[in-house]
């Protein structure tokens, strides 16, 4: 019989700085319940010059090699949509800071938002191959818009690093998943842009009908219904994004909900995309570590996840949480790093965001600011440097 599949161990760290939300709407002199409630946004985390996706995917990974058996480990799968470099990936600097052995396969995996979940299940087909061998897979990203741009307040920065084993202590990944794509302009990022270039409203509506793509072809690949899954985590560009799509699949599978019975659903999924704004890749990771974090007995439970990466790829899938899977959450750790940024007002903010367009620098020297494990040194001659 084949094993289980899944995840042994997850967490994630987030950047140095945080720029409350109330201060960005008095600035731009609208209702700060537009955030807090419309949106469901109360912060956003803001990387320090010396901190990138390198750095927090190495310090979220840093974390799962310190607790876990690595014996086995031979692929690095790093997943971002605001990668550093158009050629090298970004897990190859995660793995000399980390020290991994040479004999590592590293590659990044980019589809927007939903490269973290393709990520997950390219683990698992490595895993499925070589059942002794395990995979380290990362997903990091820096979510920026233009400033005074409605996406503004939806920023947001993340890593989340797990390790994808058979007989994993956390998580079984069921076998059935459900895909959708379908080719869509509402979100994307020119190669000469930071920031990303968004239709916001038909962005909503391309989510939502992936949705139901995917749930559709989840079911038909064996997938559990709708009333045998025992939480959903979606993924959360902003928290109130979730139940929008959450409320719609419910309506598809003919169980519909009012709005605030939906909101207090979905709440144990949402804890930490609301003070940490979108991560991309990581955010519906995010959304499963807020909902493993809390009080809640899971054990046994069945968990539905929906990924979603604009342009348009998803997934809906399920997870199965393990016995005496509590001894190996982080809780303590996330809730101390969330509590540790640093707040900066809005002018300190605008000064480190970092405009529209790609920098050209071939030389450039942080100042020392972050107080995590690894950092962003700057660019000598064109390298980057950690
Ligand atoms: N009190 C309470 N609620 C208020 C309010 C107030 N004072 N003022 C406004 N609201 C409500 C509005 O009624 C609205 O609610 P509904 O969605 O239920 O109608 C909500 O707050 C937002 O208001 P607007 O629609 O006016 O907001 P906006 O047009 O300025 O911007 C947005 C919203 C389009 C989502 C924008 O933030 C955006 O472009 N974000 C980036 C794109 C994005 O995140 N898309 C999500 C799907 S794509 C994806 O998932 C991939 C990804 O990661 C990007």
């Amino acid at each position: 019989t084949t094993p289980a599949l899944g995840i042994q161990d997850i967490t994630f760290a987030t950047a140095h700085h945080r720029l409350d939300l109330d201060l960005l709407a008095q600035h731009l002199g609208i209702d700060p319940a537009k955030f807090s409630v419309g949106i469901g946004q109360e912060a956003m985390s803001l990387p320090a010059e010396d901190e990138d996706v390198v750095t927090m995917g190495a310090a979220a990974a840093a974390r799962i090699l310190a607790d876990n058996d690595v014996e086995g480990l031979r692929t690095l799968i790093f997943a971002t949509e605001s990668g550093i470099d158009q050629s090298k990936a970004a897990g190859v600097h995660v793995a000399a800071l980390l020290g991994l052995p040479a004999q590592i396969r590293v590659l990044e995996t980019k589809q927007a938002c939903y490269s973290g979940a393709g990520a997950l299940q390219l683990a698992l087909g490595v895993v499925a191959r070589h059942p002794e061998e395990k995979v380290l897979v990362i997903a990091s990203d820096v979510a920026r818009y233009d400033l005074d741009s409605p996406g503004e307040p939806t920023q947001g920065a993340a890593a989340v690093a797990f390790l994808v084993q058979a007989d994993p202590a956390l998580l079984e990944v069921e076998p059935a998943s459900g895909v959708h794509t379908a080719d869509v302009p509402d979100f994307w990022r020119p190669n000469h842009r930071v920031t990303a270039l968004v239709e916001g409203k038909f962005s909503i509506s391309a989510y939502m009908d992936a949705l139901e793509g995917a749930w559709e072809d989840y079911r038909a690949h064996g997938g559990a219904a709708f009333e045998e899954i025992d939480a959903f985590c979606y993924h959360q560009p902003f928290t109130m994004m979730a139940v929008k799509a959450h409320q719609r699949l419910r309506r598809h599978v003919g169980e519909p909900l009012p709005k605030a019975e939906v909101v207090e659903e979905l709440a144990p999924t949402v804890g930490y995309n609301r003070v940490v704004g979108n991560s991309y890749t990581a955010s519906v990771f995010l959304a499963l570590l807020a909902l493993l974090d809390g009080d809640a007995d899971l054990t046994g439970r069945r968990i539905g996840i929906f990924s979603y990466g604009s342009g348009a790829v998803s997934e809906f899938f399920s997870v199965r949480v393990l016995p005496g899977y509590r001894a190996h959450l982080h809780r303590a750790e996330h809730a101390a790093q969330l509590a540790a940024r640093e707040p900066v007002d809005v002018t300190r903010y605008r000064e480190l965001h970092p405009g529209t367009a790609v920098s050209a620098a071939e030389q450039q020297a942080n100042p020392r600011v972050t107080a995590g494990p690894y950092r962003f040194v700057g660019i000598e001659g064109g390298v980057r440097r950690y």
